[in-house]
Parts: C-alpha cells; sequence; structure tokens
C-alpha cells in the first residue's frame, strides 16, 4: 500500500514539474476576473518569509499586483520578466510592504500600475538594472493614509530605464491628517535614463487619486534626505521636476546633482520645474534650471 502511495506521489511531482518546466507563471490559467476590480488575486505573493531568492521567473497579465512581499526580510529578485498591458489597472510589478532587505536586479517591467512599489514599513531596498515601461514608474508610497502605518527608509534606485511611463521616481503621500507622525527618508536615485516619461522626477504630497480624501489637508508624513544624482532623458509633460511637499512638514535635504531633462518633442512650451515647501541644494547642471 505504502508502496502505491509513493508511486502516485512520484507520478504527480513528474507532472507538475513538467508543467512548470516553462519557468512561465501565466494567471490566466488560473481563470481570474481580468478587469483589475473584481477580485484582489496577486499572481504570487510571499509573506512572513526570509532569506530566499525569486530568480528567472516571467510573470504575464495579473489580476492584481503581479509579485507582493508582505514581512519579508532579505528577499532577492533577479532575472524576472513581468508584463501586462499599459492600461491594465492595479496591475503593480513588485509591490512590498513591511519588508526589509530587499535586493531587486536585472528586472524587466511593463505594466498598467507601479512597475516597483514600496509602501508602508519597507526598509533597507536595493534596485537595480530595472527596465521599466509602460507603467507608472518606480514609487514610494502611497503612504499616510491615516491608517496603521511605519516609516520608509533607505531606498537606493540605480541605473534604471524609464520608458513611455506616467511616472519616473515617484514619492506620493496622501493629503491627510495623521495620528502618528510618519516618515520616508534615506532615498537615492543615482544613473537613470528617462525616455518619453510625464513626470519623471515627483513628489507629490497632494495624492489624492480619486479626488475623494474628505478635508483636504496638507500630508503629515515628512520627507527627508532624497538625492537625484545623474537624471537624463526626454520629458512628455511641462514639468520635469515636480516637488510638491506638505505645507506642514516641508521636504528637507533633498539634493539634486547633474538633472538633464530635456523636451522628447520640439513643443514651443518651455519645460519647466516646480518647487514648493521644499529646502534642499544642487549641484552640477541643471536642466531646466533648478527651482529648490
Ligand atoms: C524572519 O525574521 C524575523 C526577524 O529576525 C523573525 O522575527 C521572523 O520570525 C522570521 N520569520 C520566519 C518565518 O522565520
Ligand atoms: C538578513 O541579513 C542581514 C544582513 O546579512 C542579517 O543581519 C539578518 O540577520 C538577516 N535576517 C534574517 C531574518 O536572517
Ligand atoms: C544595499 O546597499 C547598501 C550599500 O551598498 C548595503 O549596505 C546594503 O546591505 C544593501 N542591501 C541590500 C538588501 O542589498
Ligand atoms: C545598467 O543597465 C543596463 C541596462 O539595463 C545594463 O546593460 C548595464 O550593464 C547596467 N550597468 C551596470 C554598471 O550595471
Amino acid at each position: 500500500m505504502a508502496r502505491w502511495l509513493i508511486l502516485i506521489c512520484l507520478l504527480v511531482c513528474i507532472v507538475e514539474a513538467r508543467r512548470h518546466r516553462s519557468n512561465v507563471y501565466n494567471v490566466r490559467n488560473y481563470h481570474p476576473i481580468a478587469d483589475g476590480k473584481n477580485d484582489d488575486t496577486k499572481a504570487m505573493g510571499i509573506a512572513f518569509v526570509n532569506n530566499s531568492n525569486i530568480n528567472g521567473i516571467s510573470s504575464i497579465n495579473s489580476q492584481n499586483a503581479h509579485i507582493t512581499m508582505y514581512m519579508c526580510e532579505n528577499i532577492t529578485l533577479t532575472q524576472l520578466t513581468i508584463t501586462a498591458p499599459g492600461h491594465s489597472p492595479n496591475t503593480d510589478g513588485i509591490k512590498m510592504a513591511r519588508s526589509q532587505g530587499i535586493y531587486i536586479n536585472n528586472v524587466h517591467i511593463a505594466t498598467g500600475d507601479d512597475c516597483v512599489a514600496m509602501i508602508t514599513g519597507t526598509k533597507n531596498v536595493n534596485i537595480s538594472n530595472v527596465y521599466c515601461g509602460p507603467g507608472h514608474g518606480i514609487s514610494v508610497g502611497s503612504f499616510g493614509s491615516n491608517t496603521d502605518e511605519f516609516d520608509i527608509q533607505d531606498i537606493h534606485v540605480k541605473n534604471c530605464t524609464f520608458k513611455d511611463t506616467s511616472n519616473a521616481l515617484r514619492i506620493k503621500t496622501w493629503a491627510s491628517p495623521l495620528n502618528h507622525p510618519l516618515k520616508a527618508s534615506n532615498i537615492v536615485y543615482e544613473d537613470i535614463i528617462v525616455i518619453d516619461v510625464e513626470h519623471p522626477i515627483n513628489i507629490d504630497q497632494e495624492y489624492c487619486p480619486s479626488g475623494n480624501c474628505g478635508n483636504k489637508v496638507p500630508s503629515g508624513v515628512k520627507i527627508s534626505n532624497v538625492r537625484y544624482r545623474n537624471i537624463r532623458g526626454t520629458c512628455k509633460g511641462d514639468v520635469a521636476v515636480n516637488f510638491q511637499c506638505s505645507e506642514s512638514n516641508p521636504c528637507q535635504d533633498i539634493s539634486l546633482e547633474n538633472i538633464d531633462l530635456k523636451r522628447s518633442t520640439n513643443s514651443r512650451q518651455k519645460l519647466t520645474n516646480h518647487c514648493s515647501n521644499v529646502k534642499g541644494a544642487f549641484s552640477g547642471p541643471q536642466f531646466p534650471p533648478a527651482c529648490i
């Protein structure tokens, strides 16, 4: 009897292994309602996992986020391809919360939402060699909507390319009061190329996507020590660098170094920068001229 059981298990294992041999995880095979709102199925979610690697996987057309991490520590994500149509809602590429020690390298993401989203309690994340587009860029937040949230800190984004995305380097916090103070700090972006991106550099502390934030008040999130270094490329919008910081918690220690952003097309409209409630410094060439 036991021998039969072992044999059957072995057969099941072989069939399973064959099925997954191609390393392509197509969520459509699991019959989701693929409209981005009817259910919240993630393609691949890991929670309470430490010291693990995710390597060499393709994820196609997730129902919601492609890969999520919650309460994870020391995870590497390498050589991944993540694909969903540019118009598909809520299909974040990699999304993480309350996680730390995350290393993302050599990942190609085309999606309808954030390529990478780092929300509540994300710490010590290194992202390099990511190609993002289409999509909404690499985002810190959204954050600070007055639920129980934790600080975000020590994020390093290096050598990434953004093409045809709405944003590239975005920090977004809700225009909402908080019952305890929150911080987003120690964030470095360097060696970044943008191609035909709407908003390349964006701190939006008046984030209120559905326009329904009740009494819109200044964001309670304090953003500090953010460094932008060697950012170049082309911009589809009118504003290259947009710092729209909180009136009650101005952004602090924001630094711009070697910024070279031009218009995608020969429009007569000038490309400008916008600064409100931001303190910091710049060095090296600045196109358009820094407003910090
Ligand atoms: C992961 O590491 C954290 C911090 O050391 C620990 O508290 C947690 O129990 C670990 N989780 C697992 C599933 O081992
Ligand atoms: C994660 O890696 C750091 C640095 O190597 C180490 O100190 C820490 O103990 C690791 N965490 C876990 C849960 O093993
Ligand atoms: C990120 O890079 C910093 C500086 O090089 C390093 O100290 C840290 O351990 C790295 N963390 C991860 C998760 O790769
Ligand atoms: C930077 O990214 C590009 C494209 O993703 C890659 O070809 C190149 O090797 C990367 N450079 C470094 C120094 O990692």
